[in-house]
């Protein structure tokens, strides 16, 4: 279950998933894999994302690293507009890739490799007027670029911020300048932002029409904003082509087939709640985007296990007690970080006032492992199934595999489970009734 990057480790699920079970559902996956495969099965006009890691086009990704170093030279900030899956993988490989506190390190800090970076901010991924008014105060005269994402290129949130940050823009730079600022990342042909981008003269990005919202982290939606933070897209696509390679392995060896597996077996032994639990807050947005992912491939039809997330040691002192006692309808997909990448040795203290000084000299990342350990008995001990995914590092190599490992994953599971993993029937009823509400016409 090895490849360069990560281990799928199902022996903290072993009471709950015996050897009969997975030889029941050993030729369902194996199936589901093959269906996908033969890219005939439902949606499979949204296979491209299969494709992304060892197909990308050369000369795409060298426009994206082109612009992204333009918008580094010439923004203290971008905004990047966008919701969904227009928005949560940037956000999830900046945070976990990158500096806890990236925006207030200062430019040069930031740009790691020579010259500046700028600050990143997201906005259309809610319809909060007062995040908009105290992102405008917070970039104040400052210079900035705008990275508006949107696939459909009709979507409601992005579109409100892109019309405030444009008419921002163009009262800055006038309408030249702020055309120079505006990078657009849309579809080739469709949709009101590939209109006006046409119009206005943005650079513009493509979204692959065979590649939905949730699936597009590999393609410009994701990589522009990535490299502006200066973090390694190539090493990022090599990740998921280390883990696409990894995906052919026979069921004994395959991590996406064995985690599509169990969470599938689990859920017909009535774990309806997967948490996806991380012990490293770099990896809070990895589980907002997982969340997305399964959520809206898997949630249709009445079927689906619900996707949530805990930051433990945090949510420990929260959610811990429901996770240990409450109903038995959970299990765990734990973010196992071997190396986090910054550590810290516990000096003793004179007077062991705070009765700490048994731990000097070990590293916090060891009481956290410990935690972690402590967390998992405790669990199993409350009746919860325990998967775990090891990381070695949280550099962009390892998210690439861990992307694409989960979205391969994702595809089996929902197709085992008798979805079509692709489509998102679910998310236009709010959309009906908000637009009814506004008047639209
Ligand atoms: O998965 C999806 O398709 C949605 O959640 C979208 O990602 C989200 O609605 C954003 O859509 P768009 O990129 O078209 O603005």
């Amino acid at each position: 279950m090895k490849n360069h990057s990560f281990a799928f480790d199902a022996s903290g699920a072993q009471n709950f998933l015996d050897a009969a079970d997975w030889a029941a559902i050993q030729p369902e996956v194996e199936a589901a894999a093959a269906l996908l495969e033969s890219r005939k099965g439902p949606g499979h006009e949204f296979l491209g994302w299969l494709d992304l890691p060892d197909h990308c086009d050369p000369v795409e990704l060298d426009r994206v690293k082109s612009a992204a170093q333009r918008i580094r030279e010439t923004s203290d900030v971008l905004v990047v507009i966008g919701i969904g899956g227009s928005y949560l993988g940037a956000k999830a490989a900046l945070d976990f890739c990158g500096h806890h506190f990236y925006n207030q390190i200062g430019p040069n800090a930031r740009a790691k490799s020579g010259g500046k970076a700028p600050e990143i901010y997201f906005a259309g991924h809610q319809l909060s007027a007062s995040y908009l008014l105290d992102l405008i105060d917070l970039i104040g005269d400052r210079d900035f670029s705008v990275n508006v994402i949107s696939k459909s290129g009709t979507t409601t949130e992005p579109a409100v911020a892109f019309r405030l940050f444009k008419r921002l823009l163009e009262q800055r730079y006038g309408p030249e300048g702020a055309q120079k600022r505006i990078y657009a990342t849309t579809d080739k042909s469709r949709g009101a932002l590939k209109q006006l981008a046409t119009q206005e003269g943005y650079e513009t990005f493509v979204v692959p029409d065979d590649v939905g919202g949730r699936f597009s982290v590999l393609t410009p939606v994701g990589l522009l904003p990535i490299a502006v933070a200066g973090i390694d897209v190539d090493a990022l696509l090599n990740g998921a082509a280390a883990a696409k390679a990894a995906s052919f392995a026979p069921f004994a060896d395959n991590a996406c087939m064995r985690y599509a597996a169990a969470r599938n077996i689990l859920h017909r032994k009535g774990k309806l709640i997967e948490l996806l639990v991380g012990y490293e807050p770099r990896c809070h947005y990895v589980a907002e985007w997982w969340k997305q992912l399964y959520g809206e491939s898997e949630g249709k039809g009445g079927k689906g296990i619900f996707p949530a997330s805990v930051d433990f040691t945090t949510d420990l002192h929260s959610m811990g007690q429901y996770v240990q006692d409450g109903p038995r309808h959970l299990f765990e997909t734990v973010l196992d970080v071997k190396d986090a990448g910054r550590d810290i040795e516990m000096q003793a203290e004179l007077e062991d006032l705070d009765g700490l000084n048994y731990l000097t000299g070990k590293k916090v990342s060891y009481i956290n492992q410990q935690a972690a350990e402590g967390t998992r008995m405790a669990h199993l001990d409350g009746q919860v199934p325990n998967l775990r995914i090891h990381l070695p590092d949280m550099g962009p190599h390892t998210l690439g595999s861990l992307f694409f490992f989960f979205e391969k994953a994702c595809a089996i599971s929902g197709y085992v489970l008798g979805v079509n993993p692709f489509d998102q029937p679910g998310v236009e009823a709010y959309k009906k009734n908000m637009f009814a509400l506004l008047g639209k016409q």
